[in-house]
């Protein structure tokens, strides 16, 4: 008879990185039974280390202190460490005596964050899994609002830098412009599934097992997420806003190679559609809202042309200086109308100054790059293609404004207040 101390101990499991519909101990009507050593529980935690021996005493501690008291005895802590160099895994094994509910899991063949977090979730118990970072940056106490979104029949519950109450602690410009642009990327290449959640960079997040059980997963670097939003039979989301913290200890071990994972990770995604998924599901275009922003831009494209008309030919400033003096007027032309009128259902639910203020950065933000694509555009046509120089900006306007609309709708107009 192996003493309880051993069970939790896991065995790292191997072959293809899919979740069981039922915990190994439950029948498949989904009853709990006793077997043996290992009892079924309601929830199920997976922390992912690397080199997190400054942490994992606190995290361990504070995630047992909030669980003991919202669901005694029916949860469990499953740290996959990836054979840490300083021997976290050997620290939280220790720690498996004084948190009964902690269980430790050491891979040496397999390394990665995300496919870290599904070998966790392989051997979990839970009917409901989850994923923290091991480093104290995910707020512990935002567990409690994401399960208590689970019980009101969320699928998945996601802990958001993007909606109310979310931030970051004090990002660089880099990181937050890094993190935004991957974002777009990812609105881009897979608008289904990106656009569903705010915040689709966050690794942090409860998910019902039956929502993703089944499927065959294939992650790559650190957003596991995506691919639960790729490959998950994901009804109903819901959204919790947390701010990131500061790590206390150790430091991130994002490199640029996370970052060529994400794109080769949404490229592999992209190319698997039809096949899986979300993918299947036909994203219903508002159309619309669509005619209304291209009616504004229309007004903005009279507030362009006049002014570039003002600039370039009567007073003869030089044709790119005068286009984006016409742009930036029309920008704020068009933020004034869409604000009012296209969106004013979303900017309706998000009232006061700063949000509007808030709304109109991130309107400005993204038509400014639509200006540089623009821009871009009109020397290509106008230069490369030698087009007339009205027909080229026009053209160039029309691309601009799907841009423009897509990326608005996603990112500056989407409704943050919590779900
Ligand atoms: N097992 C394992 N294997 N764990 C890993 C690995 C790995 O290869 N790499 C990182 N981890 C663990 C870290 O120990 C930490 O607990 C957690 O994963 C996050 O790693 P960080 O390196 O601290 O990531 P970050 O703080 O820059 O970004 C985190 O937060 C973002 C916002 O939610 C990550 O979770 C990102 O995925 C997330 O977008
Ligand atoms: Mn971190």
């Amino acid at each position: 008879m192996i003493t309880d101390q051993y069970s939790r101990i896991l065995p790292v499991p191997s072959g293809a990185l899919q979740i069981q519909r039922f915990p190994q101990e439950c029948s498949p009507d989904g009853v709990r039974k006793n077997a043996g050593l290992m009892t079924s529980v309601h929830f199920s935690l997976v922390v992912p280390t690397y080199n997190e021996g400054g942490n994992i005493d606190k995290i361990i501690r504070v995630l047992s202190q909030i669980l003991d008291q919202a669901m005694p005895n029916d949860y469990e802590l499953i740290v996959v460490d990836d054979d840490s160099p300083d021997l976290t895994w050997e620290q939280a094994q220790k720690l498996t005596i004084d948190y009964p509910n902690l269980r430790v899991m050491r891979r040496v063949d397999e390394r990665g964050l995300s496919t870290a977090v599904i070998r966790g979730w392989q051997a979990a118990r839970g009917e409901v899994l989850g994923v923290i970072d091991g480093d104290l940056q995910h707020p512990p106490e935002v567990l409690l609002q994401l399960l208590a979104s689970i019980e009101s029949g969320a699928d998945l519950a996601v802990a958001s830098r993007h909606v109310d109450g979310g931030g970051v602690s004090d990002w660089s410009l880099t990181r937050r412009i890094l993190s935004r642009g991957a974002q777009m990327l990812g609105l881009i290449l897979l608008p289904r599934v990106i656009s569903r959640v705010s915040d689709p960079m966050s690794g942090y997040f409860v998910v019902r097992r039956r929502a993703i059980a089944d499927q065959v997963m294939s992650p790559l670097g650190y957003k596991i997420l995506i691919e639960v939003l790729g490959r998950g039979n994901i009804e109903r989301i819901a959204e919790v806003g947390y701010v990131f913290q500061e790590r206390e200890a150790g430091e991130s071990k994002v490199t640029w190679k996370q970052y060529t994972d994400y794109l080769h990770h949404l490229l592999r995604l992209r190319l698997s559609s039809g096949q899986i998924g979300q993918l299947r599901q036909t994203i219903s275009f508002p159309l619309g809202r669509f005619i209304r922003f291209g009616l504004v831009g229309a007004t903005g494209l009279v507030v362009d042309m006049g002014v570039l008309y003002v600039l370039y030919d009567v007073l003869g400033l030089g044709l790119t200086r005068s286009a984006i003096f016409a742009a930036e007027l029309a920008i704020i032309n068009n933020f004034i109308w869409n604000d009012c009128w296209t969106f004013k259902d979303l900017a309706g639910k998000q009232r006061g100054w700063r949000k509007r203020i808030k709304r109109l950065a991130k309107f400005n933000a993204i038509c400014l790059m639509g200006l540089i694509l623009k821009i871009l555009l009109l020397n290509l046509f106008f230069n490369g293609l030698q087009l007339n120089a009205y027909l080229a900006n026009l053209l160039a306007i029309a691309l601009v404004t799907l841009w423009n609309f897509w990326f608005n709708l996603q990112l500056s107009w989407r409704v943050t207040e919590t779900k």
